[in-house]
């Protein structure tokens, strides 16, 4: 099942060089997000970025940022990064406590609020709280690292989701993130996906704007 809006791109800066985050959000310009991956060396191995950096990014972003959250006790920091400038933000279900209060806070400081699934999780548990969000991340590896290989069996799971919010009728969009490329794109977009994350696949490539036109153009054409 196809899904219904315009596929959207939401190029990864954890593929960009963080010495340079400002001219490196410059140069995705033409994407439609700049997806922000926050880690606390808790609910993931791995260490990025927080509040002051995501504060200092919404300055300067020339595309509204898509902040994921993969931090313990989402519930406490994920108003504060509405409040600091992003325009989504993703907390993972298997951290948060309370979804429905959380996802309300966010959506109260001003900001698009989206659940995220990790490969292991099953999205059916969670279907009743679809009125709650306005989009459903299906991580397409497990979290915590760029430039790993695209998990092939998640796309059931993107057709779940995707079927799920069709029944609910609401206009919740449906991401994926992880190892999402040019020849991985278009089963994602058959599947259902309208949000794509691309880290390496936009950063690694020769020319960036380019990189993100064909991922357009390819989702597009599987839509
Ligand atoms: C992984 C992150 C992803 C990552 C994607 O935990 O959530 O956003 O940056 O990178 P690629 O596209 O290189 O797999
Ligand atoms: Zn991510």
């Amino acid at each position: 099942m196809a899904a219904p809006v315009t596929p959207q791109i939401s190029p990864s800066i954890l593929a960009s060089d963080f010495a340079h985050l400002a001219a490196e959000l410059q140069a995705i310009e033409t994407a439609d997000w700049a997806h922000v991956d926050v880690m606390d060396n808790h609910f993931v191995p791995n260490l990025t970025l927080g509040l002051p950096v995501v504060e200092a990014l919404a300055r300067v972003t020339p595309v509204p940022l898509d902040c994921h959250l993969m931090i313990e006790d989402p519930d406490r920091w994920a108003p504060d990064y509405a409040e600091a400038g992003a325009s989504s933000v993703t907390v993972h279900v298997e951290a948060v406590r309370d979804p429905v209060a959380t996802a309300r806070a966010i959506r109260a400081a001003g900001a698009r609020a989206a659940l995220a699934f990790k490969p292991g999780t099953p999205f059916a548990p969670y279907a009743d709280l679809l009125p709650e969000l306005d989009m459903v991340l299906v991580m397409t590896v497990e979290p915590g690292f760029g430039g790993q290989s695209f998990m092939d069996d998640q796309l059931a799971k993107v057709r779940e989701v995707r079927q799920a919010v069709s029944r609910h009728g609401g206009q919740v969009w449906v991401q994926v993130d992880g190892g999402v490329a040019a020849d991985t794109i278009a089963r994602c977009a058959e599947a259902g996906a309208d949000v794509f994350v691309a880290g390496s696949a936009v950063y690694g490539a020769h020319d960036v704007p380019a990189a993100i036109a064909d991922l357009r153009r390819l989702a597009t054409e599987a839509s």
